[in-house]
């Protein structure tokens, strides 16, 4: 079987990918330092695929382990890197941890990738490069601004990082995937997000108040220039970005003759406002939800979603689940925990 390195693999859109991957045939290998995601993990990815993932407990900022570890693994064909710190807010306050953590881990990541020889990666990236664009929908010719969070910052560098590797070695080829808002659980209910604390995104926040652990939602502002007035977003299925994955990695393996770097935005094409989030929230799960308007939050972006004919085109990919399973498979999963 084609062995994938899965940096940042037992977290919540590393795992469900895992899972993906395990179906389409390829043995996964799992290296994270388990700062945001927990080992049983491992069990849980088990108990839907029937595999259980070669796992290694390793910080990417630890130079020596990852060389030694791709010294022990020379069967690895490619990489899809998702860890690192991944909180908006954190950011801002912490930018050092993140610049530390994402940029400086992935230079050593792309150093030992070198030495080793290995030549295929894919890279967790994010909307948030864009952001507030002029024109709505996105595509991947718009115009990247200067993100509004070290965050954001983080995932534009190391993708003008990667896209420089892949001037410097043709032999080296390189995928990055912007996601828009990822959100939802694998229809299991084994998997999902676990937000550590109080989560920023509006999904998890909506079924952690539902299920009463919160209060009230506070809607960041309903004074947008959108539609209603809410802030609008592209959500899209953690599933489904899961299955893209697989889809750029079978690109990644199967092209020839092409760029030696890509970048697709994973998103739905469809925008939804918070408001249609709540109310959909409450039809699809008969659930009465709690909420109050309250001020923008800073560094927020009135509306943004994506058109998704280049990954529908060149990935063979497009997403198959709506904001209703999305709402519904995070409310069972909410469910699930204590
Ligand atoms: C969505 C909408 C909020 C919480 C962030 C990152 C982005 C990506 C996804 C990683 C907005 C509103 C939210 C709440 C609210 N992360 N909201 N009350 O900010 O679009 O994107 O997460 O790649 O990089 O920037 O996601 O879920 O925080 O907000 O009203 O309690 O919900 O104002 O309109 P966001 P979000």
């Amino acid at each position: 079987m084609t062995k994938i390195l899965v940096t940042g693999g037992t977290g919540y859109i590393g795992s469900h990918t895992v899972v993906e991957l395990q179906a389409a045939g390829f043995e996964c290998v799992i290296i994270d330092n388990l700062s945001n995601s927990k080992l049983e993990t491992l069990d849980l990815i088990e108990k839907i695929s029937g595999q259980r993932p070669l796992f290694v407990r390793l910080d990417l900022r630890h130079k020596k382990e990852l060389a030694d570890f791709l010294e022990e693994n020379q069967d690895i064909v490619a990489v899809i890197h998702f860890a690192g710190a991944k909180s908006v807010g954190e950011s801002v306050t912490n930018p050092l941890k993140y610049y530390e953590n994402n940029v400086g881990a992935s230079v050593n990541l792309l150093q030992a990738l070198q030495a080793a020889g290995v030549k295929n990666l894919i890279f967790s990236s994010t909307a948030a490069v864009y952001g507030e664009a002029e024109k709505i929908p996105v595509d991947e010719t718009t115009p990247i601004q200067k993100p509004s969070s070290p965050y954001g910052n983080t995932k534009k560098m190391i993708e003008e990082i990667i896209y420089d590797v892949c001037v410097a070695d043709e032999d080296f080829q390189a995928i990055a995937l912007r996601y828009f808002n990822v959100a939802g659980a694998h229809e299991s209910a084994l998997i999902g997000e676990l937000p550590s604390g109080i989560p920023a995104n509006l999904v998890p926040f909506i079924t952690q108040s539902a299920i009463g652990k919160l209060p009230p939602i506070k809607v960041f502002g309903n004074d947008y220039p959108t539609t209603d007035g809410y802030g609008v977003r592209d959500y899209i299925h953690v599933v489904d970005l899961a299955r893209a994955h697989v889809a750029a990695l079978r690109r990644l393996l199967e092209k020839e003759n092409e760029m030696n770097w890509e970048f697709y935005n994973l998103g739905t094409g469809r925008g939804n406002s918070v408001k249609e989030v709540i109310d959909a929230f409450e039809k699809v799960n008969d659930v009465k939800l709690a909420y109050e308007i309250a001020e923008r939050r800073p560094g927020d972006i009135a509306e943004i979603f994506t058109k998704t004919d280049l990954a529908n085109e060149k990935l063979q990919w497009q997403a198959e689940r709506n904001l209703e399973d999305i709402l519904k498979s995070a409310w069972k999963w909410e469910k699930t925990l204590r």
